[in-house]
């Protein structure tokens, strides 16, 4: 990366810091201000999910975008979009145990054993908190090789995401079908692997012009 783009990436940041964190601020106004509308519950949970849920798919664009344009300067905020998914997924998961189910564990237990689409949701939560604590540097550079096989289990998650959401709608499936065909084009960025974009260096660029004047 440039410096130029060092200096932009690290100016960037705590704007894209910020735009994570405005729908969790947005929520807790609403939520003071009463603009939850009449299920406040439902709201959150919906809101949160959503939020998830789009982190999660941009976080995976962020590398097909770079393969495509080589524009590094994205991935340099891929970890932030990927730790705010799951802070945004903890939120949707504390709103479920807390306000939807009193903290009865029991109750909560045979909910996920008997709901597929909790079932799911749950298993995409369980999957990203491994994701979450190996996110560092440190944690790259311990597990080397492993590091990329452990984190693509991300397509899994978003996968498992989609799917939560179209079971648990019972009539209008436009959200969720959008959500599955990006997730979708996502994927087919991934396996079909484009040529990487590359810069030639400088001086091979005058080596070839020189080669083709003579
Ligand atoms: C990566 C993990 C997850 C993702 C991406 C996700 C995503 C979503 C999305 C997009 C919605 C629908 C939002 C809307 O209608 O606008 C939703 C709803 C919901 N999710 Fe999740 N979810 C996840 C994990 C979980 C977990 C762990 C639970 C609970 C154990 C859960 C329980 C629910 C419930 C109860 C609803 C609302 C159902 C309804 O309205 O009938 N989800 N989720």
């Amino acid at each position: 990366m440039r410096t130029g783009d060092r200096w932009l990436a690290f100016g960037l940041k705590p704007m894209v810091f910020g735009l994570c964190l405005a729908p969790f601020l947005w929520l807790v106004w609403d939520t003071f201000a009463d603009g939850l509308g009449p299920n406040p519950v439902e709201a959150i949970t919906h809101r949160t999910g959503d939020w998830t849920l789009r982190l999660l798919l941009l976080t995976l664009a962020v590398t097909p975008v770079r393969r495509l344009t080589g524009w590094q300067l994205p991935m340099r905020f891929r970890r932030m979009l990927g730790l705010f998914a799951f802070f945004y997924a903890v939120l949707h998961f504390l709103t479920w145990i807390w306000l939807d189910q009193e903290f009865q564990w029991t109750a909560a237990l045979a909910d996920v054993v008997k709901r597929p689409y909790i079932t799911l949701g749950f298993g995409a939560l369980l999957m990203l908190v491994p994701l979450a604590v190996t996110s560092t540097r440190g944690w790259m550079l311990r597990l080397g090789g492993n590091w990329k096989r452990l984190h693509r289990l991300v397509y899994v998650i978003a996968t498992a995401g989609v799917v939560h959401y179209l079971w648990l709608v019972k009539a209008d499936y436009r959200d969720p079908v959008l959500y599955g065909i990006a997730l979708g084009v996502l994927l087919a960025a991934r396996l079909l692997r484009p040529k990487p974009f590359t810069q030639k260096p400088a001086a091979m660029r005058s080596v070839q012009a020189r080669g083709a004047a003579s």
